[in-house]
């Protein structure tokens, strides 16, 4: 007989949960239902845009086990796409995501309509400084303007004691960080969450299931090339292995990687030499065919 599991991952899938999970579409009853919940315990938030996939559950369980309720939001928002097709093509399938949440126990599953989020259009304009200029935010203007808009409104009407994110969208966390910053979220923990990958090695994404069959055999290349970089690394230089990386990627069919930048964590700056930061992560956004894939990988320090 093999010896019993005792990790959370096999005990969360174990045990069956009886609790009834609530919808809620606005946010009077969320703030309502929290005000409780804020009395009982700790409150934690997992931000979605929904089409939830096994990344996201991994979140839900950490949120789970760390918190006494649990808040999941659902909510496709359209002021941080800068794409009119991205926004229309973008995965909806609300009812197969009210039933994953439901198995992972989660306790509310927010999913307001856009006008109850916008009821007139918001016009802030957040001060994010460089960590928003680089990378994501250079190919994509004012999609972090949006992701602060949309995750400064959660964090305000939820109020968590921790909030929940996937370290596939690094720039996006060094991104909610210094929006908590500016807007004075500090009591919140922000907690950055493991990418979660398919058998070969792809990153979990809504976005997959664009991939055509052809498509979805190549896309694990982008995985594949960034771990071979962590063996070129111990021998190049920075600049040839980012040189590397792009030429290596873009010999696949369907592959056209649009940027690959190693920067230091945490100021999501661009560096010259593997000794510029203690932490370096290569950020890559591949297309493959229509699909616009992103993924990372962490170096040793001072490799
Ligand atoms: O990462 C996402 O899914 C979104 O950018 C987020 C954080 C839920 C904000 O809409």
């Amino acid at each position: 007989m093999g010896a019993p599991r005792y990790d959370i991952e096999s005990f969360l899938a174990q045990i069956s949960i009886n609790k009834q999970m609530e919808i809620i579409r606005t946010v009077a009853e969320l703030q309502k239902k929290l005000e409780t919940a804020r009395q009982n315990g700790s409150i934690g938030l997992v931000p979605t845009m929904g089409a939830l996939h096994a990344g996201h559950k991994s979140l839900v369980d950490r949120a789970r086990v760390e918190n006494d309720t649990v808040v999941v939001s659902v909510f496709v928002n359209p002021t941080q796409f800068n794409n009119a097709t991205d926004l229309a093509t973008y995965p909806r399938t609300e009812e197969a995501d009210r039933a994953m949440l439901e198995a992972c126990g989660a306790d509310y599953m927010f999913a307001p309509t856009v006008e109850e989020i916008y009821p007139e259009p918001d016009t802030r304009v957040f001060e994010l400084g460089a960590v928003a200029e680089v990378m994501e935010g250079a190919m994509r203007p004012g999609h972090f303007n949006g992701v602060a808009q949309i995750v400064s409104k959660l964090f305000a009407f939820t109020r968590p004691t921790r909030a929940y994110f996937g370290e596939k969208d690094f720039q996006q966390i060094a991104v909610i960080r210094k929006m908590a910053e500016l807007e004075g979220f500090n009591d919140l923990k922000i907690v950055d969450c493991p990418i979660l990958r398919e058998a070969d090695g792809l990153a979990l994404s809504s976005r997959n299931i664009r991939l055509t069959p052809e498509q979805r055999t190549v896309a694990p290349a982008i995985s594949l090339v960034l771990r071979s970089s962590l063996i070129w690394a111990k021998e190049l230089s920075l600049k040839e292995v980012k040189n590397k990386v792009i030429a290596t990627l873009n010999m696949f069919p369907f592959m056209d990687v649009e940027y690959f930048e190693i920067v230091d964590a945490h100021t999501m700056q661009p560096i010259g030499e593997w000794t510029d930061s203690d932490c370096p992560v290569g950020c890559i956004t591949c297309y493959c065919g229509e699909v616009r894939l992103i993924d990372n990988i962490k170096y040793p320090c001072a490799v």
